[in-house]
């Protein structure tokens, strides 16, 4: 998939991003190598010499179609409303493989009306729109060491939980790496369900401590919606500690000094 994404070829995904360890859990991404069976996952296969890899044709069309179509079938259709619409990832998946359509019918057992966590103040967790990628999971653990989710059970039971309790009383630090990871809405920050998805942003650096990271300001107008650390920032690499990423109230309290 790196190589792929080299050469400007871009394979559809849905559990791999460039910050994690490729996992090879979403199926999204299959590809046809020659002289191997089957269609291994493009993102956990390592490329090696002379290797014909073939990306995109009928056959994976056709199965990424309908692997799209089973995430679906399990997933709030509530786009319009949705806090994310627009900046989503399983969004922009279902587009890119060409859904149309889902044959199963929204009947079945399903996730739809899973309960909310809205414990932490910062963002919250919405278990019904959960694809159960792992990528929380994974950033929680590679990128802030902190170990505080897990998948629980297996199968159609499987679902991401914060220990056997909700996120603010779990082991959880609110540093949002895991809400940066989320492909869908899963993971949102508050202030993204309050006042909608930034348009855009500038650059600028942590108020805060001495470290330096880099954040971007994601904006609405003139209003601030979130703070999001920056990949390229030399001190932080796309990663924060909360008070960065979350307690930017200082950017509009009203003892401030602001030179307009
Ligand atoms: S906010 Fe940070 S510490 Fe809490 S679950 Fe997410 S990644 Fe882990
Ligand atoms: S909460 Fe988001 S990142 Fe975590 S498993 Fe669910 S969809 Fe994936
Ligand atoms: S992106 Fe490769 S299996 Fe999910």
């Amino acid at each position: 998939m790196h190589a792929a994404s080299m050469l400007n070829i871009q394979i559809p995904k849905l559990c791999a991003t460039d910050s994690l360890e490729a996992f090879g859990s979403c199926r999204m991404c299959v590809v046809e190598i020659e002289g191997m069976r089957g269609k291994p996952a493009a993102c956990t296969t390592p490329i090696a010499e002379g290797m014909v890899v073939t990306t995109q044709n009928e056959a994976l069309r056709k199965l990424r179609r309908n692997v799209m179509e089973l995430y679906i079938s399990d997933h709030p259709l509530d786009c319009l409303t949705c806090a994310v619409n627009g900046d989503c990832e399983l969004q922009d998946m279902a587009g890119a493989v060409g859904l149309r359509d889902v044959r199963y019918g929204f009947e079945g057992n399903n996730h739809l009306g899973a309960e909310k966590d809205s414990s932490n103040p910062y963002f919250t967790f919405d278990t019904s729109k959960c694809i159960v990628c792992s990528r929380c999971v994974r950033a929680c653990e590679e990128i802030q060491g902190q170990h505080a989710l897990t998948v629980q059970s297996r199968g159609f039971e499987s679902r991401i939980v914060a220990g056997d309790t909700e996120f603010m009383s779990s082991e959880c630090v609110s540093c949002g790496a895991c809400v940066q990871a989320c492909p869908t809405a899963a993971l949102t920050e508050n202030s993204v369900i309050e006042y909608g998805t930034p348009s855009h942003y500038r650059i600028t650096t942590c108020a805060y401590c001495g470290v330096g990271c880099s954040f971007r300001a994601e904006m609405r107008g003139d209003q601030l919606i979130r703070m999001v650390p920056n990949k390229d920032g030399k001190a932080n690499q796309g990663h924060s500690c909360v008070k960065g990423r979350f307690a930017f109230g200082y950017a509009t309290h009203k003892d401030r000094v602001i030179d307009r």
